[in-house]
Formats: C-alpha cells, structure tokens, sequence
C-alpha cells in the first residue's frame, strides 16, 4: 500500500504567507515540502523540474509573482512595473508550456484593474481553483474513452504531480477507475528524467491501477503489435490546428497510432491552447542541459568526450490526433474552430 502523497503545490497563509513545493526530483523514494518564500526560489524550482508538468509551473509562477512582487516593497505608483519585471523573469523561466505564460498574463489582467498585492494573490488563488476544476471536467469528458479490459498507453507525467486536481490525461484515467472499469497502463519510463517511472507509475500505483513500464522504445511496436487500444497524452502547447507540443517521445506514438488505426488522444486544459499559433512551427522546444543524458543518476553512462542533444519536447502534428479531451468536451478534427471556442475560454 503507496501511502498518499503530500500536495503538489500549496500556499498557506494569505498574502504574507508562503508556497509549498513537492520536490519531484526525489521521488518516489524521498517526499520533501520545500518551503518557498522567494521568486528566484520559484523559478529554480521550474527550471529544476522540482515543480514540473505545463499547469502545475503556471499555478507555481502564479504564487511565484506574489512573492517575487511582496519582496519589492513597492511604492504604489511602481506597482504595476514591479508586476512586469518580476513577471518577465517567470515567464523565461522555461518556454514550452504556454501555460506558465497564460497564469502570468491572467494576473497580469487581474492587477491592471486593480493593482494592490491582495488583488495579485487573490488572482493566484483563483487560478490554482480554475485549474482544479478544468482536470475535473477533462476526467469526466474522457473517462468514456477506457474501454472495459483495455490497455492504456501513457507517456511522461500527466497526474496530480503535474497539474492540479487530477491531472490531464491521467485524471482520464482516475475517473475511468472510479466509475468501475477496468483496464491496465502500460507507462513509457520517460528519458532522460523518468516522469513515467518515477511518477506516472506511483501515482497509478498509489490509486490502485495496474501499470507497467515500458522503455520509451518499445511503446510502437506494442502498438504495432496490437497490444495497445488506447495511448493517451499530455501537452505543453497547443496551436489553433492541433499541431502540440508535448514530452519528447510523443510523436513516435503518434505516428505509430495512426499507422495501426489506434486512437490517439492529447488531453489538455484552456490554459494549453495557444491561439495566438496557427501551426506548431512557432513553439518554442526547450534544450536542456546535455548531462540529463550523459548521466544517470549522478552517474556518467556515455563515453568521455561525448556529448548529446537533449529537446525536452517534440512536436505531434495534429493530423495525426484522433481527439483532444478538453474541458469544454472532446474536439473532433478539423479542430480549428473546437480549438478556437476552448483557447477563448481559458483566455
Ligand atoms: O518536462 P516536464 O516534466 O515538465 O514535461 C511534462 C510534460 O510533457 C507533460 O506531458 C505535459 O506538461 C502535459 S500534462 C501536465
């Protein structure tokens, strides 16, 4: 029995209080709370992966800029500047998920009616609900999609670690559980940094749903193979035709699916949608450090001398998406105007 994890993300207090972060690098075998009371410490926590996942930056950028503006102490005609300034430095903190920009411009939105601290963290509590609510709905409108005995493939994380509430394509998966069906995951481990093993795995195992991992290799074969009836994602970055962004690994997936005639479905919030893209040719993939894949665990795997690229994000064409699970319902192709309708909303 997996005892339940602390909360992802948590702010205690009102606006003179203080954030807490689940250190995610340490799982599963560590579960330490950072207390968090600085905006540099918020963002080497996003860039650090220690809070990870598009939504759950965005609600941790939020708290990031309440904290990062109280350390000001501004005089009141600053304010809205000190705002800006310590907003474009969350914003740089990763570029791929759009979501970490979309909870920055909201509060933005929120302090520019009225620019009092109160105001900005009141904007930040409200976007932390927002997103709790939408994994709720993307549980409900997705849940009928995990036929009875199927076999569900998943790639990265996309759980409670990752987003608040649920989750987004497993929260799918907690509200198939509850409603009695049965079905098994078969969960990619996720190179260079184990989302899948370290985290998609406990936190189906901690619910009760049985998961395997499979090296990220081997996942279109097995769809090939028919093994597969169902692979379900995340995204970090969705553009108006459904082209996304998402964990690198995922279009292999994608292109296995629609190969095979298995459905292929990205499961995503409002806060995902980027409509100011046409295609995905504008989204930015963020390259990480070359050690992430040089070294494992502390460890150098490769050869001296030897270096590596390391894009921790591809990109799925949306042709290749049988659906997107959102929380305004499932878009079917062509999704321009789906897209459209659910970006607005989060908006
Ligand atoms: O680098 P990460 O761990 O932040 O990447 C996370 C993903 O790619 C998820 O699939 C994505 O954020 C969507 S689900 C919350």
């Amino acid at each position: 029995m997996i005892p339940p994890l602390p909360p992802t993300i948590t702010w205690l207090g009102a606006h003179d209080g203080h954030l807490e972060l689940l250190d995610q690098t340490l799982l599963p075998h560590e579960r330490r709370v950072l207390v968090v009371r600085r905006v540099d410490e918020v963002i080497e926590a996003i860039q650090g992966l220690r809070v990870r996942g598009a939504p759950a930056i965005g609600v941790a950028a939020a708290y990031g800029l309440v904290l990062g503006v109280r350390e000001q102490v501004p005089l009141p005609s600053a304010f809205l500047e000190t705002v800006r300034a310590v907003a474009t430095a969350l914003v740089r903190a990763r570029p791929t998920a759009v979501n970490l920009a979309w909870a920055i411009e909201r509060c933005l939105a929120a302090v520019r009616e009225v620019p009092t601290l109160e105001h900005l963290f009141a904007a930040a509590q409200q976007l932390h609900r927002d997103e709790e609510q939408m994994s709720r709905r993307l549980g409900e409108h997705g849940r009928l999609l995990v036929q009875p005995g199927s076999t569900v493939l998943t790639h990265c994380n996309t759980g409670r670690l990752a987003a608040m509430g649920d989750g987004t394509a497993l929260a799918v998966l907690f509200a198939a559980a509850r409603a009695g069906v049965p079905f098994r995951v078969l969960a990619d481990e996720t190179r260079p940094l184990l989302q899948g093993a370290r985290l998609t795995a406990l936190e189906l195992a901690a619910a009760g749903i049985p998961v395997q991992l499979l090296v990220d290799g081997a996942g279109p074969g097995l769809i090939a193979r028919g093994e597969v009836q169902l692979v379900l994602v995340g995204a970090d970055r969705i553009a108006r035709n459904g082209d996304f962004a998402n964990k690198v690994g995922t279009y292999p997936l994608a292109l296995a699916c629609a190969a095979h005639g298995v459905p292929f479905y990205c499961v995503a919030p409002s806060s995902t949608f980027d409509l100011q893209l046409a295609d995905g040719s504008g989204i930015p993939i963020e390259e990480r450090d070359a050690t992430e894949v040089t070294h494992l665990a502390g460890q150098r795997i490769a050869p001296t001398g030897v270096g590596a690229r390391n894009p921790a994000f591809d990109l799925t064409p949306g042709r290749l998406v049988r659906g997107f699970v959102s929380d305004r319902g499932v878009l079917q192709p062509p999704f321009d105007a789906g897209i459209k309708a659910v970006g607005a909303g989060g908006r």
